[in-house]
């Protein structure tokens, strides 16, 4: 078993981290204190390839794979994790759906935009009274005519302020529970689509997250996805390629909290010699290092089985569940060894730890993940 990189793997994360560390890194304080979005990166990373990369190149993508897309997402999320769930919401959640299950009329009209970069996509599933509970839907989508007539309201939407398409999850018939949800592309702008005010976030406070109201949006019956009662599967199965994505922020943000630490306890002295002196900030690198391999490797792993088409519920569950842990841990750990100077927003170390907590969040909690892992651990029992 091979566990270096191919040269192309490794190209494209000395490339990604080059840019990463030039242009994402130095600005990262300051659009977390603004709450500032980083609409020129956001340019740059389409103009580079990095909004589709697994996305065919007919289609306007990189054509790469869930690999190499892990790799490049580990490194912006170093530099800066607010960019970095931009970048995941609309490659492993907008444009991989659309590839899995649009039409070809779909994809030329919506997909290609989006991969290479002219448009930003949003996912909207989530709803105030639906969250873990995720096809506990009320927002409403009947058929009239040759549209649908959609109404209710979406929260915690990434993307939902900047975006141009939502892929939409709404209810075509009560009566069926999640085999009554339905998916369609909806469009920024159209009649009766408004967008609620940006939430003040603990952390990827330069991400916007919203609220999305939906009164009677006319949405043409061409623009849903898969047939009527299909939405939550294709929302799961999407979600299980999006939460390896979220576990490879996380190990970006547990390796920035590593290279941090290491770098200050280099050149902090305390009674009269640097602290990486002392066994007890030595051990403390040592988890911290050894976790992170530990999670990239969950990451790599799930990432392959995807790319193999197995079975991707369970190990990208697992990916997720640890590298969050893992980010959390490393996070709070580096802000520990800075000590005071941790605990203030100048050293930007503080970020980490309030970056790293939606890890544990968003995409499915931590509990959700482990739900997951053990129905899986049922199932093959
Ligand atoms: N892929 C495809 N289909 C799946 C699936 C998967 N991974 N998991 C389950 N299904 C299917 C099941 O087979 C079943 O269909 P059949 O009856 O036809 O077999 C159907 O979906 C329902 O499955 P369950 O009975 O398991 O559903 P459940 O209601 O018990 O929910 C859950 C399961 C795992 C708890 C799920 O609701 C879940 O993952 N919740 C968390 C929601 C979530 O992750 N939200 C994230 C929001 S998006 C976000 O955060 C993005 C962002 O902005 C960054």
């Amino acid at each position: 078993m091979n566990f270096n990189l191919t040269e192309e793997q490794s190209l494209l994360r000395q490339t990604v981290r080059q840019f990463a560390e030039e242009m994402i890194a130095p600005g990262a304080i300051e659009r977390d204190e603004t709450k500032t979005w980083p609409e020129d990166i956001v340019r740059q990373l389409g103009e580079m390839g990095l909004l589709g990369m697994m996305v065919p190149e007919q289609w306007g993508g990189a054509g790469m794979d869930t690999v190499l897309y892990t790799i490049a997402l580990e490194e912006v999320c170093r530099a800066d994790a607010s960019v970095g769930v931009i970048m995941s919401v609309n490659n492993s959640l907008v444009c991989s759906l659309l590839d899995a299950f649009g039409t070809d009329d779909q994809k030329g009209k919506y997909l290609t935009p989006l991969a290479s970069g002219g448009q930003l996509g949003a996912f909207s599933l989530s709803e105030p009274q639906a969250g873990s509970d995720a096809s506990h839907l009320l927002c409403r989508a009947t058929l009239d005519g040759d549209v649908y007539r959609v109404s209710g309201t979406k929260n915690w939407v990434s993307n939902g302020e900047h975006c141009n398409v939502v892929l939409l999850f709404a209810v075509t018939d009560p009566e069926l529970g999640y085999k009554g949800v339905s998916c369609f592309i909806v469009e920024k702008g159209w009649q009766g689509f408004s967008v609620g005010k940006p939430e003040d976030k603990l952390g990827i406070r330069s991400s916007d997250t919203t609220e999305l109201y939906f009164d009677d949006m006319p949405v043409p019956v061409a623009n849903r996805i898969g047939a009527e009662g299909e939405g939550f599967r294709v929302a799961l199965a999407t979600l299980d390629g999006g939460r390896i994505g979220i576990a490879a922020q996380a190990v970006g943000i547990a390796q920035a909290a590593l290279d941090h630490a290491l770098d200050y306890a280099q050149q902090r002295e305390q009674f009269g010699r640097p602290i990486v002196d002392f066994q007890a900030i030595q051990f403390k690198l040592a988890d911290m290092a050894t976790e992170t391999e530990a999670a990239r490797l969950l990451v790599r792993q799930a990432a392959f089985v995807k790319d193999q088409g197995g079975a991707v519920s369970s190990p990208a569950a697992m990916a997720k569940v640890f590298a969050s842990e893992v980010a959390m841990r490393a996070a709070t750990q580096c802000v520990q060894i800075h000590g005071g100077y941790g605990y203030i927003r100048e050293t930007g170390v503080e970020r980490l730890m309030r970056d790293a907590k939606i890890t544990q969040i968003y995409e499915g909690t931590s509990e959700i993940q482990r739900v997951v892992i053990a129905r899986d651990l049922q199932r093959k029992g």
